[in-house]
């Protein structure tokens, strides 16, 4: 019975000194659990021959070890709040800490300046549209009226993907124009389309040349289209994209699926430069596309975003463009 004594003073404050619920566990353990000095002596109990006397020691057990159960159940309590309350202090979000921003990437200065040409465009009325890098030689040459002799098809001036002896060979398009005959032939009038994408020639790399790069085509058919809607649409192309004060100007030239064809040249940092080549869509054409060349008319135009994004850069060698250097690029963020 004295150490039944011992324990009814001591347990309190061990109970109370409890920093964890591990601690407590294991004060739990010794003082009223399974091997404890109160189990022990309810297995004494039945020593006791006295009824009586038997009862009252059983009574005293039993009270002095729920009055511990009491005091470890209060305890665990305290400690269970404050454990889970330091969890929360120390897995504390701060919400009102600004987000990590991720570095920006930036599109490349040609693929901008796609997108604001054909911006321009769109903004006039004109669809997107984009066709295929390997073309046919149908589509590149064939349906454009361009010649079966003329040199631009040679193998010295176009990429070929399969050179053999058929008369439709692939080949990688030399122009966006394929995409006028490819357009056509499967949209009826009116067309108001303008073709961003990749072209191909067999050029060696030096400052004004580059073996792949973009052009835009633009073609507009419809019922009464003439010249002049070729300048007013283009003179407002210009002076958007170099300013309300750009001048253009028109002059005669040659291409087989324009007649009559013409450059058009902007003045623009005090010069005049050469722009992009156009002309009014030649009824060869439309009778290759299946389109009524009676009773139609239409302008096209094809220009390079290289030379416009060098004209309005100042850029003066092509090979800037193709520059991986991101202290070039980050110029034309
Ligand atoms: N396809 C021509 C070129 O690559 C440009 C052009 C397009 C000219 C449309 C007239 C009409 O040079």
């Amino acid at each position: 019975m004295d150490h039944f004594e011992e324990l009814r003073h001591a347990t309190p404050r061990r109970v109370q000194d409890a920093a964890t619920l591990a601690d407590l566990d294991e004060i739990e353990a010794t003082t009223i659990g399974r091997r404890s000095i109160v189990a022990e002596a309810r297995r004494d109990l039945g020593k006791i021959k006295d009824p009586e006397e038997r009862r009252a020691t059983g009574r005293a057990i039993n009270d002095l070890a729920a009055d511990i159960a009491l005091q470890i159940e209060v305890r665990r309590t305290e400690l269970h709040t404050s454990e889970v309350n330091a969890t929360l202090e120390a897995e504390r979000v701060d919400v009102t800490l600004p987000g990590r921003v991720p570095r920006r990437g930036t599109h490349h200065l040609i693929q901008q300046t796609m997108d604001e040409i054909v911006d321009i465009f769109v903004a006039l009325g004109y669809t997107m549209v984009q066709g295929p890098e390997a073309e046919t030689e149908f589509y590149n040459f064939t349906a454009l009226n361009i010649p079966s002799t003329h040199p631009s098809r040679l193998e010295s001036d176009t990429l070929y993907l399969e050179y053999g002896d058929t008369a439709d060979e692939i080949l990688l398009r030399t122009h966006t124009s394929p995409m006028q005959a490819r357009h056509m032939e499967s949209h009826d009038p009116p067309v108001y389309i303008v073709v961003p994408g990749k072209v191909f020639r067999a050029d060696a790399i030096d400052a004004t040349h580059l073996p792949v790069f973009h052009q835009i085509e633009g073609l507009a058919v419809d019922d009464n289209i003439t010249f002049a809607d070729l300048k007013g649409t283009l003179g407002q192309f210009a002076r958007q994209f170099f300013g309300p004060d750009t001048r253009v100007k028109f002059i005669p030239h040659y291409f087989p699926f324009t007649e009559p064809s013409a450059e058009m040249h902007a003045y623009t940092q005090g010069e005049w430069i050469e722009l992009l080549g156009c002309g009014m869509v030649n009824p060869a054409v439309f009778e290759q596309v299946g389109y009524d060349a009676e009773t139609l008319t239409g302008f096209a135009f094809g220009m390079g975003v290289e030379r416009m994004a060098m004209v309005r850069h100042g850029i003066t060698d092509l090979r800037t463009l193709i520059d991986p250097d991101v202290r070039t690029l980050e110029q034309y963020r």
